[in-house]
């Protein structure tokens, strides 16, 4: 760790399940009773194109076990996305991937249909990197985005995400080959974008 880096707060690690507050999207642990609620929304036509997902017909007892433990994972931070306006469960975001010794994670998120399209993705994922940077003293978190998202890249530009790289031609979707771009926010630009307004951001020449 370099001396510079203040370090993580107590017993503040992925075994840690927080409860963030934004002004649109709440994120907090799961629990056995959100398993309907994700089922409905893992198996979105939207949600299983837009992650990239095979799986169509998930398993219930599966499914179950899933979302009962994710608060005993110390590897990985599952949070539900809950509608402030509603308080209703939409989605999930997730922190995993995390390389310890280089302070860096990578993130993911997935929202139902009646969570998109009102600010609540872009609200959930400013929360989590947050968190991973304030709390976790993360270095970097990265992210992978189909090319055929650009509502997510959207999203995620506004959070303050960069993209750095293309995987070509990653997943075959009904016969086309589709590219999917590395994303990533560094710590120190999360530190000057915090207060800047939502809009496209480009790799630093640097
Ligand atoms: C991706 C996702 C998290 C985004 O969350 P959201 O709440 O729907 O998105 P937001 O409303 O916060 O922001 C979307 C941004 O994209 C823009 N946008 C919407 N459709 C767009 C399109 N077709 N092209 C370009 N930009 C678009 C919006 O205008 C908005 O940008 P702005 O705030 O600068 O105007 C959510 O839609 C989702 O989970 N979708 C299904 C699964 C998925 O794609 N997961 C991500 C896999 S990498």
């Amino acid at each position: 760790m370099s001396p510079r880096t203040p370090p993580a707060a107590p017993g503040c690690d992925f075994s840690v399940k927080p409860v963030l507050t934004g002004e649109k999207a709440l994120l907090r642990p799961f629990s056995e009773d959100d398993v309907p609620v994700m089922a409905e929304i893992l198996a979105d036509p939207e949600v299983l194109r837009l992650t990239g997902s095979p799986v169509t017909d998930f398993d219930p007892e599966r499914l179950h076990a899933w979302y009962a433990t994710r608060s005993e994972q110390d590897d990985r931070l599952d949070l539900g996305v809950v509608d402030r306006a509603s308080g209703e469960l939409v989605g999930e975001a997730v922190l995993m991937e995390w390389d310890e010794p280089n302070r860096s994670c990578t993130f993911r998120i997935l929202l139902g249909p009646r969570g998109r399209d009102r600010g609540l993705g872009t609200d959930a994922t400013r929360l989590i990197v947050g968190y991973a940077f304030e709390r976790l003293r993360m270095h970097r978190v990265a992210l992978w985005v189909f090319a055929f998202n650009p509502r997510a890249r959207r999203a995620y530009e506004n959070a303050g995400f960069v993209a750095e790289g293309v995987e070509r031609e990653t997943l075959l979707h009904e016969g086309e080959w589709i590219d999917a771009v590395r994303m990533s926010v560094l710590s120190r630009e999360w530190a000057a974008h915090r207060g800047r307004p939502a809009g496209p951001r480009t790799l630093p020449a640097d």
